[in-house]
């Protein structure tokens, strides 16, 4: 007879930044119409912007990674007829089930190897891990899925964002998939990648704009090892991933060591993998890390450009002298392999998630808005910038807040950026709409949420 395992201790909560202040977690759902708005919320304006992000539903237990741990909380803030409503619910996977008829955190951080016996959580449930879908939320084919680093998502009801279940999409995510499938809005396609830690290591599927799977779980062939692929780029013709050198380590996360294991010495390789079924193309370049790919297209004379935030290393992942940096990039894959990548922005310290307008992903783009630091450096991520790479300019609005990822949104009378931000000083959280002519005049309606919205990770526009 083995002895049950031990329920891992509470974390200190002070010693995580990402548990405290702005990303501290909002336990509260609430459901409220009618908000505040400074300025004007265009009539014209129907839709609902949604935002994914880690939130543990009870203080965790063991050890907590940002932005891998945490239960996921979907947020959405409504706009239609001028007026403004925002609704929060978490995503209520079995663990968060399970653990709030407990009361309290049942299933530790997902790098401590602990699991809940059967005689806590019942046979179904022994011996699993807690489930991850808080990266980001996509929608296709009439499902609202909240994504998960690399498995499975779970569904939402649109309406009152209630959880339905896992789903496998046809058995397309069969495998799982990672949190950035990219939808080709010219022929509705959602296509996707997934890693595992076991052979293959990597597959990607495709499925059609109806719902019904396309291309099954392929697996690419040329890996050795696990590699942790966080999102990808789509041509018309390629699947774009960057393969960077942070290799999953099981071996040496049994023996206390690090899951994830930064490699440089084997450089990043570049794989195009056909959307026909052909060859992979494989280009191998010096080490740099990648989080987010803004968009790539296919050029007339059979080059592939992808527009992406280069990091000199993955930071939080991998220990090295000087701190890890980033900034927009342009890398241009020609037909006989060769790769230039230079940088598309003048700015070099923390930018991060590049958007641009989502129907034009596959296709050239003019404009990309990021994350990034302001001129005066008077915080983390505080600021937007918008690159207009036909004019090579970069515009900036800092408003004073920490501010999130920002999403295009599409209006019948002129386009929107859209982000979520908190101020630090009093934990009040806002929606900010700017125009996308001239966002850098700041925002020209400004909805106040009624509670914190913790800082998060991903959003989509839903229109309509
Ligand atoms: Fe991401």
């Amino acid at each position: 007879m083995t002895a049950t395992p031990t329920r891992p201790t509470p974390v200190e909560l002070t010693h995580h930044n990402h548990l405290a202040g702005i990303f501290a977690p909002q336990r509260t759902e609430v459901d409220v119409a009618d908000l505040p708005v400074t300025g004007e919320l265009p009539e014209s304006l129907t839709g609902s912007y949604l935002r994914n992000g880690p939130n543990p539903r009870f203080d965790p237990i063991g050890s907590y990674v940002y932005p891998l741990d945490g239960d996921a909380m979907v947020h959405r803030v409504s706009i239609e007829n001028g007026r403004a409503s925002y609704m929060n619910r978490f995503v209520r996977t079995p663990m968060v089930v399970a653990e709030e008829a407990a009361g309290q955190a049942i299933w530790s951080g997902i790098t401590d190897g602990y699991t809940p016996p059967a005689e806590e959580v019942g046979d179904k449930l022994a011996g699993t891990v807690r489930e991850l879908p808080d990266i980001n939320i996509v929608s296709h084919a009439g499902k609202l899925m909240a994504m998960a680093e690399a498995d499975q998502p779970y569904l939402l009801n649109a309406k009152d964002l209630a959880t339905l279940g896992r789903t496998d999409c046809s058995g397309a995510m069969r495998v799982g998939s990672t949190a950035h499938p990219k939808l080709d809005p010219s022929t509705g396609e959602l296509v996707l990648f997934n890693y595992t830690l076991e052979v293959p290591y990597l597959t990607w599927s495709v499925i059609n704009a109806d719902g019904t799977t396309k291309v099954e779980p392929t697996p690419v062939d040329g890996l050795t090892d696990a590699v942790m692929i966080h999102d990808m780029a789509l041509t018309s013709t390629y699947i774009v991933l960057f393969l960077c050198p942070l290799i999953f380590d099981l071996e040496a996360a049994m023996t206390g060591g690090s899951l994830l294991s930064w490699r440089p010495d084997d450089g990043t390789r570049i794989a195009l993998i056909p959307r026909d079924g052909g060859a992979v193309r494989w280009i191998t370049t010096d080490p740099f890390w990648v989080w987010h790919f803004a968009n790539a297209f296919d050029n007339p004379d059979g080059s592939v450009t992808v527009d992406y935030v280069e990091w000199s290393y993955p930071g939080g992942f991998a220990t090295e002298p000087n701190p890890s940096s980033s900034t927009l990039n342009r890398a241009v894959v020609s037909p006989d392999g060769r790769l230039s990548r230079t940088a598309l922005s003048r700015r070099d310290t923390n930018m991060e998630f590049p958007r641009v307008d989502d129907r034009l992903l596959t296709r050239d783009h003019r404009r990309v808005a990021t994350v990034a630091k302001g001129p005066g450096d008077v915080g983390d991520q505080d600021s937007l910038w918008f690159h207009d790479l036909v004019a090579d300019t970069e515009t900036c609005w800092t408003p004073g807040v920490a501010i999130g990822e920002p999403i295009f949104i599409p209006g019948a009378e002129g386009d929107f950026w859209g982000a979520i931000g908190t101020d630090p000083a009093d934990m009040s959280s806002r929606f900010y709409l700017l125009s996308a002519d001239d966002p850098a005049s700041g925002a020209i309606a400004t909805i106040d949420l009624p509670q914190r919205v913790p800082a998060g990770l991903h959003g989509a526009w839903l229109a309509g």
